[in-house]
């Protein structure tokens, strides 16, 4: 008799698990406009906090999620590129990431109540080894080319 109560309960978990449950995370696309502004708010507190001494730039956005938890939360995962502009002078749309610059995966959570500021809840930045910026130069010639 147990045995069959947790059967079910399996059952309906993964019936609920399919059609996502409340409170589960759900893909964006990284064309959402919402993710685009949260990915350029991340990238200026990147710049702001972190002590490199130059300024670095959104390459592309990989990723982005959304979680209903007291208002929403998003998850962006972005690269980010070090241009050659110094935080001594002004950041300009001219500041460009150098070809070969190292580039950076970062992961910025967001959360969004409904009537609180939002808030930045956890952001981290990791060097990525390949040169990913030249790979998605090369991904995006081969979709030009076709
Ligand atoms: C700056 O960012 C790099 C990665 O982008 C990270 O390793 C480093 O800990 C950060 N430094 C500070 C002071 O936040
Ligand atoms: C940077 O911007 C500030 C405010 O817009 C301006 O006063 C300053 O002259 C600028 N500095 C440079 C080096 O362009």
């Amino acid at each position: 008799m147990k045995l069959a109560i947790i059967l079910t309960a399996c059952l309906f978990g993964t019936v609920f698990a399919q059609e996502g449950l409340p409170g589960g995370w759900n893909s964006l696309s990284t064309d959402d406009s919402t993710v685009n502004q949260l990915a350029i708010k991340s990238v200026n507190h990147h710049n702001s906090v972190n002590n490199s001494a130059y300024y670095k730039k959104l390459v592309k956005i990989q990723e982005a999620r959304y979680q209903v938890v007291a208002g929403f939360k998003y998850e962006i995962k972005f690269l980010i590129g070090k241009t050659e502009c110094a935080k001594t002078g002004n950041y300009t749309d001219s500041c460009q990431v150098a070809v070969n610059s190292p580039t950076e995966l970062c992961t910025y959570v967001f959360w969004m109540p409904p009537v609180d500021k939002d808030r930045i809840t956890s952001f981290d930045c990791v060097a990525t080894n390949e040169d990913v910026l030249e790979k998605h130069l090369t991904i995006n010639c081969e979709v030009f080319i076709n």
